[in-house]
């Protein structure tokens, strides 16, 4: 089967890419390299450097194909609220292109990248499919506005379609060529940002005045390489004319200070931090309700945060100053 990973030269699609090779699929990798890294590129991939937008590098890049894995996006929350236009092309109309171009070549499977980000601030947590969704920036919006653009596509084109809402990704991936990792810039990410941290430069906690045990905020972290199980076990479930919706995280919490806790243990020595105010936007609690994915693809994450953590340390090879 081959299978084309839009942005596969990013965090998460160059894991994807690399998996799904060593597990014996072919691999098309469609990247405008615009966050991505060239670098990432996983040898034995056949590369397209263009973007959602050019559709005649979207219809190249379906070549020979069976079914898409749709990393290829926007996602910066902060971004998209400066700069909205931005994720309403990129992610919106960048995946109407993608699925005009697959049903004139009658490609009909698809795995997407949705997000925690279309739930909002919820009203109670665990969170289930069918919490209700109601987004608070532009990029969970867009995200969201893919997921109601599946449903109708499914029903109509009878294609069949996942759509996985990640909560906290997180962790590296040692593949054959190297480590794959998360090289954002600017760097959002609460793990990377920890190990990063020094006296000079101390990781800002933002906000220790949360309704929560420890005052911070609690997010569910999921390791990439489960994450990524998770799609390739998503192709073999696609069912023509339906689409499913499906949570992936670890479906339980761990505050800001307890990260900080677990990467000090890593590191052996203390996390600098700062507490400084509240980052705008951020709910105080997120966590999946993980039962669809356990019962629906028959997946669970096996690896705990002490190996997101240490996995990301060794990866990014972050010096101890
Ligand atoms: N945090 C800090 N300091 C930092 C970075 C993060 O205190 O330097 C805190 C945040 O306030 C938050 C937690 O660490 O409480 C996790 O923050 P991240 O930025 O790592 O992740 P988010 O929960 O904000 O974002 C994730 C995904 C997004 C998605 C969002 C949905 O990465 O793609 O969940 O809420 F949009």
């Amino acid at each position: 089967m081959r299978v084309l990973v839009t942005g596969g030269a990013g965090y998460i699609g160059s894991a994807a890419a690399a998996i799904l090779l060593e597990r014996g699929y072919e691999v098309t990798i469609l990247d405008d390299l615009s966050t991505g890294h060239s670098e990432l590129v996983a040898p034995g991939a056949k590369f397209v450097d263009g973007s959602l937008l050019q559709k005649a590098a979207v219809d190249s890049a379906l070549e020979g194909v069976d079914a898409v894995i749709h990393f290829g996006a926007k996602s910066l929350v902060g971004e998209s609220v400066q700069k909205p236009e931005i994720y309403w092309n990129t992610n919106v109309n960048g995946t109407r292109i993608l699925l005009e171009a697959m049903r004139e070549k009658g490609i009909k499977k698809i795995v997407f990248s949705s997000s925690a980000a279309t739930y909002g601030e919820p009203k109670s947590v665990p969170i289930t499919e069918g919490s209700e969704t109601k987004p608070t920036n532009p990029y969970g919006a867009s995200k969201l506005a893919v997921d109601y653009m599946l449903t109708s596509e499914a029903i109509a084109h009878e294609i069949g379609a996942i759509s996985l809402r990640y909560f906290n990704v997180a962790g590296a991936y040692k593949s054959q060529s190297g480590w794959l990792t998360e090289n954002h810039n600017p760097e959002t990410h609460l793990i990377p940002n920890v190990l990063k941290a020094t006296s000079d430069n101390p990781l800002k906690i933002f906000g220790a005045d949360w309704p929560t045990a420890d005052k911070t905020c609690i997010r569910d972290y999921v390791h990439v390489v489960d994450l990524i199980d998770a799609h390739i076990i998503s192709l073999e479930k696609l069912i023509a004319g339906k689409h499913e919706i499906i949570n992936l995280g670890c479906g339980s919490g761990y505050s800001v200070k307890q990260v900080v806790d677990a990467a000090a243990k890593t590191v052996g020595r203390e996390i600098p931090f700062v507490v400084t105010d509240r980052r705008p936007g951020d709910p105080a609690v997120l966590i999946a309700d993980i039962s669809k994915a356990k019962n629906y693809l028959g997946w669970a994450p096996t690896r705990d945060l002490a190996v997101m953590v240490s996995d990301t340390w060794e990866s990014q090879n972050v010096s101890n100053k």
